[in-house]
């Protein structure tokens, strides 16, 4: 069967391998870290019923829709919209993708370095060695960070340097089920301690009071970084995926098995809250809510791994914190191939030397993150909060309105014969012209609004 319309890229070797990869892109720290902490500050399981419209309403249409550019030109972002709009134009959203995944990249590393030394912090701490706990569980230790940092990068640069079928489909095929093995048997734990009915009580019974405006810009923004939609990451991933296959399913499959890791994972790390709760640990701020960000999964969790103690208290922290950096690093992945496949598509640079120069180049800007963490914030607003909507909000108005939604729908026919007369795929067509489009672009404007107020 005839692969993409540029053979000699690399294909994935099977439709699982295809999905693993994509749902290992969008499984990460957006979802054991970022949705946890999400819901915790946007008020419990109201905020999980507007995350579930945004990633079912406007991810998934989103997500075909860069799965199918990619797959038709075979391309990276920038090639896939050269290809598609020879006025040149549309490259320009390949290139604010490519930027924006460049970036994100390099604080994603940052954080993923955290993971890996709460690692050591943890087994230090549960030796007794409280000296060398501190300097490894130091969120602000510029030295530390950069460490870890570069560990981090190295790991990613291996897994790309191995190509698609042999580097990122192996290793997400081996990662994947790992991780969700990790989690339920840490939930089965963490259930059966005291205090944990409390936060499953806060985390499944919704308040819908509390669904707003802003709530509802938080949803959104988490469902795009989530489920790595708005720069490219699906448009790279989906150019290795060959013609037969069924890219509306495959695209379902991805956006349930994200849903379900992150519903998981608040399953997880708000009842373990509650139970540091009862153990005496502080975990409601000042402000009498709930404590969210960085804090909640690096500062609670480890005193509650502390308190349980002995080997067990070991292996849960440590179970974890590589659960959290596994997660990442098949992301982490995604974030670099984006850019590295644009290199070696239009600059006909090889696959290592490509990964080393744009390797090379997040580096530097990570290492300046690692030392001055502040910086993680402002590049969250701009290339998370500003750059994912946009792009998809671009991709959305290039497929409908340039490259016309009937030929994208020739190309889902390849892999599902009947596609056009499906109501699925009309559905599609109609939410990715319109719906998509316009409340993506009520958001983008509310939160430029918010952020430059
Ligand atoms: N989806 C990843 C997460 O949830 O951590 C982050 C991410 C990966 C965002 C790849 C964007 C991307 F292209």
């Amino acid at each position: 069967m005839a692969t993409s319309e540029n053979p000699g890229r690399g294909t994935w070797n099977s439709k699982l391998g295809f999905i693993l990869a994509a749902a290992g892109s969008a499984v990460g720290l957006g979802n054991i870290w970022g949705f946890p902490t999400q819901v915790a500050d946007n008020g419990g399981a109201a905020f999980i019923i507007v995350y579930l419209v945004c990633c079912i309403f406007v991810g998934l249409p989103v997500m075909i829709a860069e799965i199918t550019i990619g797959r038709k030109t075979g391309k990276n972002p920038v090639g896939a919209f050269k290809a598609l709009d020879p006025s040149g134009f549309g490259a320009m959203i390949g290139y604010w993708g490519v930027l924006c995944g460049m970036m994100i990249l390099s604080f994603y590393l940052v954080i993923s370095g955290w993971t890996l030394a709460y690692v050591i912090e943890q087994i230090l701490s549960f030796t007794g060695n409280e000296a060398g706990a501190s300097w490894f569980g130091d969120l602000g230790n510029g030295p530390k960070n950069a460490i870890f940092t570069v560990v981090f990068m190295l790991f990613t640069v291996g897994i790309i340097n191995g190509g698609v079928s042999n580097g990122i489909e192996r290793a997400t095929k081996v990662l994947m089920p790992f991780l969700l093995f990790i989690l339920l048997i840490m939930i089965g734990y963490v259930l059966t301690l005291e205090g944990s009915a409390i936060g499953v009580r806060e985390y499944l019974m919704p308040d819908f009071s509390l669904i707003d405006m802003d709530l509802t810009l938080s949803a959104m923004g988490q469902a795009f970084f989530s489920l790595s939609l708005g720069m490219g990451a699906l448009i790279t991933y989906g150019s290795y995926l060959k013609k037969d296959q069924n890219i509306m399913s495959s695209a379902t499959y991805v956006t349930v098995v994200d849903i379900i890791i992150a519903f998981i994972a608040g399953m997880l790390v708000i009842p373990a809250m509650y139970v540091a709760f009862t153990q005496g640990i502080a975990i409601f701020g000042d402000d009498g809510d709930l404590i969210s960000s960085v804090s909640l999964v690096f500062t609670v969790l480890p005193q509650l791994f502390e308190n349980i103690g002995g080997s067990l208290g070991l292996v849960i922290s440590v179970s974890f914190f590589l659960l959290l950096g596994l997660a990442a690093l098949t992301s982490s992945i995604s974030l670099l191939e984006v850019p590295v496949a644009y290199v070696i598509d239009e600059h006909k640079v090889p696959r290592k030397k490509a990964s080393l120069i744009i390797g090379g180049i997040v580096l530097v800007i990570a290492i300046i993150i690692s030392f001055d963490i502040g910086l993680i914030d402002h590049f969250v607003n701009i290339f998370n909060e500003i750059g994912l909507p946009l792009g998809g909000m671009m991709t959305c108005i290039f497929l409908a309105w340039v490259w016309k939604t009937g030929n994208a729908i020739v190309e889902i026919e390849q892999g599902y014969p009947g596609a056009a007369e499906s109501g699925f795929t009309k559905t599609w067509a109609f939410f990715i012209s319109y719906i998509c489009p316009i409340l993506i672009g009520i958001v983008f404007v509310t939160t430029v609004l918010n952020i430059i107020r």
